[in-house]
């Protein structure tokens, strides 16, 4: 069966689309999305082309004007884009022509909807990298936030998924802070290249009508203009960049699940995650489930796959547009929506976390991780770290034979391992005091995050 409906490039065929054909390559239902940046783009077009000379003023205002009637009515759901339209760029065409008649057809004047999808996609990623920047921003707050609060808390800090030495709980927290500030680098760096406009490329060769690209990039407040037709219609760098740079938070964002999942577990019991924020099971009455976390953590293969399907789109394609870059919209968009929803809620969840600060004291006092600090100690007392080391396993593999804690042990038996053991071992084996000793820039001392809360405060 054939389609009814005129589309934008049919003037050279005698037989209309088959509808089969039209179905499998209309985007309608994915780049309806895009109708605020492909009418941004269609302004600032037509406004260009009027002030050249190119369309008269009367026929660029009312253009405008339809313009912005047909963005209040898909707005308002009063016009539903139909998948028969082919795109969201037809969509708005055919409805411009359907208000003023023909001079709708003045708008792709020196323009393709190469150059047209290729300025609104630009669009879209300036509005989601600022969305995702200001996302992470919040999430740096409650991150400070979090490290003032658990300052002087004692947690375990962890190599190998081993109780390895103590630390400072916000010591903890500011690791995260550090890990999405550099996402945030990474956007605003991607930022500098997706700003520049391809408007004015036309199909991919440029223009025989005297166009201004660079009226039409500072009216979109782009920094700047292409400088290659071909590579402006043909550039999807952009979108590659930036789910790697989604991909790169979700797996920031994925590790932090992991360590709310095990901390919140029975079996670890450092975290507790409020109610409003923990889902049951329908069927274990005791269970309490960190299932945002979760979700967050299985949304990063979503956004990994979408960086591959993205590279894999791209691989091998052809200078300069094919029809497949149209595919780069799904990955696109769900990267998008995915990641600044996973920074968002994992926030919101952190906001409803507490840590559980009687049980930590306890169980960072009696733990092995002090060894570390024996070892130091008599490394202050002169004794090369190799033999340090040594002589501590051996005090280790002695406190798990018998029992004793590091603290319970005597100094007696203490002084059987080295002579160089004092009372003052016991000081040594406070974690606050370990902690308090770290001496080292960046350290996980409480001065040190002091000093990091301080910083991080300036650089949010
Ligand atoms: N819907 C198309 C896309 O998103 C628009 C460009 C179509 N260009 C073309 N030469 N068929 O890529």
């Amino acid at each position: 069966m054939s389609n009814k409906k005129e589309l934008l490039w049919q003037s050279r065929f005698s037989e209309p689309f088959d509808r089969d054909a039209l179905r499998f390559s209309s985007s309608v239902h994915v780049d309806k999305a895009l109708y605020k940046e492909d009418i941004q783009g269609s302004t600032a077009h037509v406004t260009m082309l009027a002030e050249e000379g190119i369309i008269d003023r009367d026929e660029a205002e009312l253009i405008i004007r339809g313009l912005q009637e047909i963005e209040t009515e898909l707005e308002s759901g009063q016009l539903v884009p139909h998948w028969e339209d082919e795109d969201i760029h037809t969509v708005i065409e055919n409805r411009l022509k359907e208000k003023i008649g023909a001079t709708a057809g003045k708008i792709h004047s020196g323009r393709s909807r190469n150059d047209q999808v290729a300025t609104d996609t630009r669009l879209y990623l300036r509005r989601q990298i600022r969305a995702l920047d200001a996302a992470l921003k919040t999430m740096q707050q409650t991150l400070v936030s979090k490290a003032e609060t658990y300052r002087e808390t004692i947690i375990f800090g962890y190599t190998h998924l081993q109780r390895a030495q103590p630390i400072s709980a916000g010591h903890y927290y500011l690791a995260y802070f550090n890990m999405f500030r550099r996402d945030r680098q990474r956007l605003q760096d991607l930022l500098k290249r997706v700003n520049i406009s391809p408007l004015g490329a036309a199909a991919f060769a440029g223009s025989t009508l005297p166009l201004n690209p660079k009226r039409s990039a500072e009216l979109l407040d782009f920094d700047d203009v292409f400088s290659n037709s071909i590579d402006a219609v043909s550039d999807r760098d952009i979108i590659i960049e930036f789910i790697s740079a989604c991909s790169m938070i979700m797996m920031h964002l994925s590790r932090f699940s992991e360590d709310l999942i095990l901390w919140s577990s029975y079996e670890f019991g450092y975290l507790e995650i409020s109610d409003a924020f923990a889902t049951g099971s329908s069927l274990m009455p005791q269970k309490k489930n960190a299932d945002i976390a979760e979700l967050v953590r299985g949304k990063t293969g979503r956004v990994y796959g979408s960086l591959i399907t993205m590279l894999t789109i791209m691989k091998g394609l052809p200078l300069s547009y094919n029809r497949d870059m149209q595919e780069d919209k799904p990955p696109l968009f769900d990267s998008a929506e995915s990641t600044i929803d996973s920074v968002t809620i994992f926030t919101k969840l952190l906001d409803h976390t507490t840590l559980r600060e009687e049980r930590l004291a306890k169980l960072t006092t009696e733990d092995l991780s002090l060894a570390t600090e024996i070892a130091e100690y008599l490394v202050r007392k002169q004794l090369p770290f190799r033999d340090a080391h040594r002589v501590t396993g051996k005090i280790v593999t002695f406190s798990i034979a018998t029992g004793k804690t590091l603290p319970k042990i005597s100094l007696d038996e203490y002084k059987t391992f080295s002579e160089l053991f004092d009372s003052d071992i016991y000081d040594a084996l406070k974690p606050e005091a370990s902690i308090k000793a770290k001496q080292t820039h960046g350290s996980c001392s409480f001065l040190s995050v002091e000093r990091q809360i301080a910083e991080a405060k300036f650089l949010i």
